[in-house]
């Protein structure tokens, strides 16, 4: 197993190994062919490729030189709009050297933090150097950035990565990183990501530097400190047919022996209630129980008795389903 971060190990270099995002890739290519680009402005949750299209478009447009030729900036790093206009101005009155692009790339990531005079500033700043410089904000949400910026750039949405995709490409790196990968630790790792491939690709690292490159559902519980779906759902059943002692013992092995937080067990009820084969009015008068049980939680009663009450709750339920 080699070193350092697997996702940077692994970012694609050039658009065609990105995954997914099929749309935004083929617009992209589109510019390269073109060799212009208007400025961009790629949104979207974590980890789902942003940072990574914005450089492969810079190798495939500018090639192996395509670090003279942009600029990366974090708008919540740069101690205010002048120092950002100052590295802005530096950086794009120059216009690109040896290379048939006539511009530069300035990427500007977190810019959905930047204040709103911040970003009247910056659009100014981007007006200015039009001419030799295109810009590439990237951010979370598009709502926290000024209507006049979002008009002046093309605007992407990126979207979490499906699970098939998610999955192929955990499995590619797990194989060439000589991870044995068991099903059910794919399964967790795409339960705890969520298309998120730096967070599962993180995971992934994690739970095979401890646990000797065979990573199953437990090794990746444990790296996260969560509660194993596949206990959760014992408890659940268990109470469910009226077996409430047993269903008690494995709550107790979780809050015990496991560690975990009571919040985070409570969390994971509700989700697998929801997931039940059970009648619909069974989950809502579930869930109103759970909810209950949250807020005293958060109140400061007891976990072992809440979480117990819960269970005893889910027996009683079981028995008018007649389960
Ligand atoms: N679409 C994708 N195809 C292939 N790899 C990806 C993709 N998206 C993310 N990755 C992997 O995840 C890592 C993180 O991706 P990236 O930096 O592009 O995320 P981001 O969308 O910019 O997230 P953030 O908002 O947190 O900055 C990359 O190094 C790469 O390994
Ligand atoms: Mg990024």
């Amino acid at each position: 197993m080699s070193s350092g971060m697997w996702a940077e190990k692994y970012r694609p270099q050039t658009l065609d190994e990105i995954k997914n995002q099929t749309e935004i890739v083929s617009r992209l290519k589109n510019f390269v062919k073109e060799r212009n680009l208007p400025h961009l402005l790629f949104v979207g949750p974590p980890g789902v490729g942003k940072t990574t299209s914005i450089i492969a478009l810079a190798q495939d447009l500018y090639g192996s030189s395509y670090r003279n030729h942009i600029l990366e900036l974090n708008a919540s790093d740069e101690r205010g709009i002048n120092v950002i206009r100052e590295k802005v101005k530096n950086f794009a009155r120059t216009a690109a050297i040896a290379s048939d692009v006539l511009f530069k790339i300035l990427i500007m990531d977190e810019a959905d933090s930047l204040t709103s005079a911040a970003q009247h500033a910056l659009r100014r700043t981007m007006e200015v150097y039009t001419r030799t410089c295109r810009f590439c904000l990237i951010g979370n949400y598009s709502e926290n950035i000024i209507e006049p910026i979002q008009s002046r750039c093309s605007i992407f949405r990126f979207s979490p990565l499906s699970e098939e995709d998610s999955k192929n490409w955990i499995r590619i790196i797990a194989e060439k990183e000589n991870v044995n990968l068991i099903d059910e630790g794919l399964d967790a790792l795409y339960e705890a990501s969520m298309g998120d491939l730096r967070k599962a690709t993180n995971f992934l690292q994690a739970a095979a530097a401890s646990q000797d490159r065979v990573v199953d559902d437990i090794a990746i519980y444990s790296v996260l400190g969560r509660v194993s779906p596949g206990k959760v759902r014992e408890m659940i059943n268990l109470g469910l047919k009226g077996e409430f002692l047993e269903a008690r013992e494995v709550l107790r092995t979780l809050l015990i022996d496991d560690g975990l937080a009571s919040e985070d067990i409570i969390r994971m009820i509700y989700s697998e209630v929801l997931r039940l084969g059970i009648p619909e009015h069974w989950k809502v008068k579930l869930s109103d129980t759970i909810g209950e049980i949250d807020y005293r939680l958060t109140q400061g009663a007891r976990p072992e008795i809440q979480l117990s009450a819960l269970v005893a709750r889910l027996a009683l339920a079981g028995e008018e389903m007649d389960i």
